[in-house]
């Protein structure tokens, strides 16, 4: 495959960087007026037009790319992809003014989601999630990573990551998974946190290992779900079991779950609505990457994360979905770019990097992907004219992707 006459061709990183981190994000590498060559499912050969001879590569099949971007494909570094239904309900409950956290009280939320999850079948679980997966490879997805947590019981946790793991075959995402079984605690522990943390830790977690079905570990550290103390005993022993810890915290209070995932080495800490000059100065100088999820704060009406000034103090901030069916029914890494530059003032080549380099890092991927380099694998978009990047974040709810190329392949 070679792309000829690319208008603009980010590569997003040029020097082979694993990613890019405060006002360095403002460089998307860009390269205007470029070819780009893919032999097996990996980039060979780029560069100006005028360096590509007319005879070149006469067996490529050649697309005429003019007027469009080609750029990395998103890496969408968190999402509960597997999910059983969706609580529209919920929705309107918070119209009505009940919050997010008193649904969850009044055993709404996870709980209403666990719930589905324990009595659908696999089967019809696998072709609901094979749906979603679908969609958001329309919408220029090319890497997810995938969490269970709406399980909660032994058996429906490793349900969803048999699922997870099972889309794999049916799509062409490169998929990684999260055992995520610390997600709430059920109704039936209520009245025994510490017997439900060794069921996740001592029967689920060493089964999920055992069957090679989890990457990461994860724990929703934040008010009114795991403690501080819970989510470090919970990530230590996923690094027993050889599983990097990846968390939700600062959601919904300053938790201390940035410190605790910083403390505990987590590839990343995401979400951070709720992030102040402590949490910033805890990620500074650590190799935790801050991953926001600006759909969240637009869904539940929360604050948004302070994304500037996490680039002011020279991090590498990453964006995300959270695809999920209570806090983020939606899958688009365009809309969560427009979110990013419209409401935390982020610029359309900040986003980019960290919705392609930035998220491949919080997944440590970016050897392979969220950039286009000579040597990486070849996941890339091709745009629908359009005269810049600024177009993507500004026509929020368009889809300007058109093409779209997994490991040399158009999907
Ligand atoms: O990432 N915050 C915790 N978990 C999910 C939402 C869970 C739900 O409401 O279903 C999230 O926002
Ligand atoms: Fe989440």
């Amino acid at each position: 495959m070679l792309l000829t006459n690319i208008s603009q061709l980010y590569q997003v990183a040029s020097e082979g960087e694993l990613y890019k981190s405060g006002l360095g994000m403002q460089d998307a590498s860009l390269l205007e007026d470029a070819y780009l060559l893919v032999e097996n499912g990996t980039i060979t050969a780029m560069g100006h037009m005028n360096s590509l001879s007319a005879d070149a590569w006469p067996q490529a099949q050649r697309i005429d790319c003019s007027g469009r971007i080609v750029m990395p494909g998103f890496v969408d570094s968190h999402t509960h992809l597997v999910f059983p239904k969706t609580r529209e309900q919920e929705y309107v409950y918070r119209i009505q003014g009940i919050s997010y956290e008193e649904i969850a009280r009044r055993g709404g939320g996870i709980l209403n989601s666990a719930k589905a999850a324990q009595e659908i079948p696999e089967s019809q679980l696998l072709e609901e999630t094979i749906g979603r997966a679908e969609e958001i490879l329309k919408l220029g997805t090319t890497t997810v990573e995938i969490k269970s947590g709406y399980g909660l019981t032994y058996e429906s946790e490793l349900k969803l990551l048999r699922v997870a793991n099972e889309l794999k075959k049916h799509v062409p995402l490169n998929i990684k998974t999260t055992f995520l079984g610390a997600h709430a605690i059920p109704t039936s522990w209520k009245g025994n946190r510490k017997g439900y943390i060794d069921l996740v830790c001592d029967k689920m977690l060493p089964k999920i290992v055992e069957e090679g079905l989890a990457d990461f570990i994860d724990v929703f550290c934040d008010e009114g779900f795991f403690t501080v103390e819970e989510t470090e005993y919970i990530l230590r022993k996923g690094q027993e079991y050889g599983l990097p810890g990846k968390i939700h915290a600062n959601e919904l209070a300053f938790s201390g779950g940035v410190q605790v995932g910083v403390k505990c080495g987590a590839y990343s800490v995401d979400h951070l609505e709720r992030s102040g000059d402590a949490e910033i100065a805890a990620l500074q100088g650590s190799d935790t990457v801050p991953c926001l999820l600006p759909s969240v704060p637009y869904f539940l009406g929360i604050d948004y994360g302070p994304a500037r000034d996490m680039i002011a103090a020279g991090l590498p901030v990453a964006l995300a979905t959270d695809y999920n069916p209570g806090s983020s029914p939606g899958g688009s890494m365009s809309f969560v770019m427009s979110l990013a530059c419209t409401k935390m003032k982020m610029l359309p080549e900040e986003a980019l990097v960290a919705s392609t380099l930035n998220g491949a890092w919080a997944l440590r991927m970016s050897d392979t992907v969220g950039s286009l380099e000579v040597g990486k694998q070849a996941d890339l978009l091709i745009t629908k004219p359009l005269a810049s990047l600024a177009r993507i974040p500004y026509s929020f709810s368009s889809n300007l992707i058109d093409r779209v190329v997994i490991r040399g392949k158009e999907v």
